[in-house]
């Protein structure tokens, strides 16, 4: 696996995959790099923690860092090219061109700015890497559903491939955040994972998913509990704060992730 750093020097032929990721790299990674892998002549990572996506500054100082391991876990799941730019290298001083995906749920209203930050960032990625598909995992569903739409509406000429959540033993989908919760925390934020399967049954006995999962909190607040459509499939999404970080989660209620 070879790690370029400047655009100049991403030289790739053949049919690209990729996987844009944030580093601090998990199984939830590891499953789109094997799927990528299995799909393309090529693969590419990219590993950017990209500024104009934090809408709170104390998040992007405290966001895990460790490019030689992700460097180990990328090329142990057969990645080609690592592309780790600096922050100059995709916003140089007078940047001044955004994406901004419009409408982006209730996720987006309690973010704001993020997601214009993500589909900038992907965008840029796709321009620069020229991928033939790129890979994203249905954890941050809102997030998939926003880039199949910029794709759409921007007549980006690539296939947005999305794969199901990968989740620890005990049901809490795996996250690079999670490493800053307590024990007591991780209990805590085990009500999220239960919550959903709870709105998931109550859905499939014909009652209400949403009331379902809000009345399944245990005393706790979520943030939201919403449905996103994915194309041909509905999650139900929903998020809440434990401790230090905020945790989001979703599951599939109907159709199918493609
Ligand atoms: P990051 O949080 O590093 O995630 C990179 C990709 O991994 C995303 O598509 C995310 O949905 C997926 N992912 C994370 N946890 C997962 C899990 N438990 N199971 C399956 N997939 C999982 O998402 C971002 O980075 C950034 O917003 C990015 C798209 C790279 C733009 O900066």
């Amino acid at each position: 696996m070879k790690t370029v750093r400047t655009i100049a020097e991403l030289r790739l032929s053949g049919v690209v995959g990729l996987v844009p990721t944030m580093g601090a790299l998990h199984d939830g990674h590891r499953s789109l790099f094997r799927a990528a892998r299995a799909e393309n002549d090529v693969v590419v990572a990219s590993l950017f923690v990209n500024p104009a996506q934090f809408d709170v500054a104390a998040d992007l100082s405290s966001y895990p860092r460790d490019e030689e391991r992700d460097a180990e876990i990328a090329a142990a799941e057969g990645v080609d090219v690592l592309f780790a730019p600096s922050v100059e290298e995709l916003y140089p001083d007078g940047f001044s061109t955004w994406v901004d995906p419009g409408e982006t749920g209730a996720e987006g209203a309690s973010r704001p700015g993020h997601f214009r930050g993500v589909a900038t960032v992907c965008v840029k990625l796709f321009n620069i890497v020229r991928p033939r598909r790129a890979y994203f995992g249905q954890k941050d569903a809102q997030q998939a559903a926003v880039l199949r739409r910029v794709i759409r509406d921007l007549n980006v000429p690539i296939e947005i491939r999305v794969l199901p959540t990968v989740r620890d033993p005990d049901g809490l989908a795996i996250s690079s955040r999670n490493v800053l919760l307590s024990q007591e925390e991780r209990k805590e934020a085990l009500t999220l994972p239960r919550a959903l399967a709870r709105g998931a049954e109550t859905y499939t006995q014909g009652g209400d998913p949403v009331a379902a999962t809000r009345s399944s909190f245990n005393g706790a607040t979520p943030d939201y509990v919403e449905l996103v459509e994915l194309d041909a499939a509905t999650v139900l999404a929903a998020a809440i704060r434990v401790g230090p970080i905020r945790l989001i989660d979703n599951v599939l209620l109907k159709g199918e992730l493609s």
